[in-house]
């Protein structure tokens, strides 16, 4: 699938910046009566679009344009996928400037009840940045408590609520407490919907300690997948010196989807991406 990221990458920045290639491209001579329609030219704008997960024919007048996903191969690189749930929260827009001064990428698996109770500043500005935006689910319930249809519904309702701000679909979950089985599985293929998980727990929402925090988050390795809470100031605070640390450690900091390198399968749980997979 790597051949698939490096023409969307191409295709996003030339979409941002080439705008005389794309007129020439709109004033070629129109197709003939007779054409047949398989040969239609694809629009580079509308695929590039499509397959950054964003909706054809979504309306995007206003949304964000991701940028070009990073192209590393993180079978041999040293990459980690740090995740931050149940926000937006009141701290999430300082994580983000922390992130931007380190150049790192991160995922977000958000609440919807949290997004609708915050501005669309933060989710607009996550897919402007670069970060990944998966489902946490409507109001955090353990899920396999649940009914199939209250399970879909927790997970439609927040699918809709981040598509209506910032125009992308979403493709991973993460279910609270890490609780799942073969019912929230299956509702999660249903809906193209990944199950993220993790290998490295900081326990940041038991132990509100910012250098415990740090520690925990660093004590890593390639591939991992980090769990924090953006909703905890402590965690915040804890940034600066995990993205410090690892960078000094020559770790690069990916999406949950630049970590596989490739989409993932829907209802599939994933925890760590292990070497050279
Ligand atoms: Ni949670």
């Amino acid at each position: 699938m790597r051949r698939w990221i490096v023409p969307v990458a191409l295709l996003l920045s030339a979409g941002a910046c080439a705008v005389p290639v794309h007129r020439a491209q709109t004033r070629a001579p129109a197709p003939t009566p007779s054409a047949a329609p398989s040969r239609r030219p694809v629009d580079p704008a509308e695929l590039a679009l499509k397959l950054a997960g964003i909706q054809p024919g979504w309306p995007r007048r206003g949304y964000p344009l991701p940028p070009p996903r990073q192209k590393i191969d993180c079978g041999k690189a040293k990459c980690v996928a740090l995740t931050y749930d149940d926000g937006p929260g009141h701290d999430t827009a300082r994580l983000l400037d922390i992130l931007a001064r380190h150049h790192a990428r991160a995922t977000f698996f958000l609440v919807g009840g949290m997004v609708l109770a915050n501005a669309d500043g933060a989710l607009r500005r996550m897919v402007r940045d670069g970060h990944e935006l998966g489902n946490h689910t409507w109001s955090h319930p353990q899920l396999t408590a649940l009914s199939e249809s209250a399970v879909r519904a927790e997970l439609a309702r927040t699918q809709n609520v981040i598509e209506r701000r910032t125009g992308v679909r979403a493709t991973l979950m993460r279910p609270p407490y890490g609780a799942t089985d073969g019912r929230v599985a299956a509702v999660a293929r249903r809906m193209g919907l990944a199950q993220i998980l993790w290998n490295v727990d900081t326990l940041d929402w038991r132990d509100r300690v910012t250098p415990v925090v740090a520690r925990r988050a660093t004590a890593i390795k390639p591939g991992s997948i980090v769990l924090m809470h953006d909703i905890h100031r402590t965690t915040v605070d804890a940034a600066p010196r995990i993205l410090k640390e690892l960078t000094r450690r020559g770790f690069v900091f990916v999406t949950v989807s630049e970590l596989y390198g490739k989409p993932l399968r829907p209802g599939v749980g994933y925890s760590e991406r292990e070497r050279d997979q």
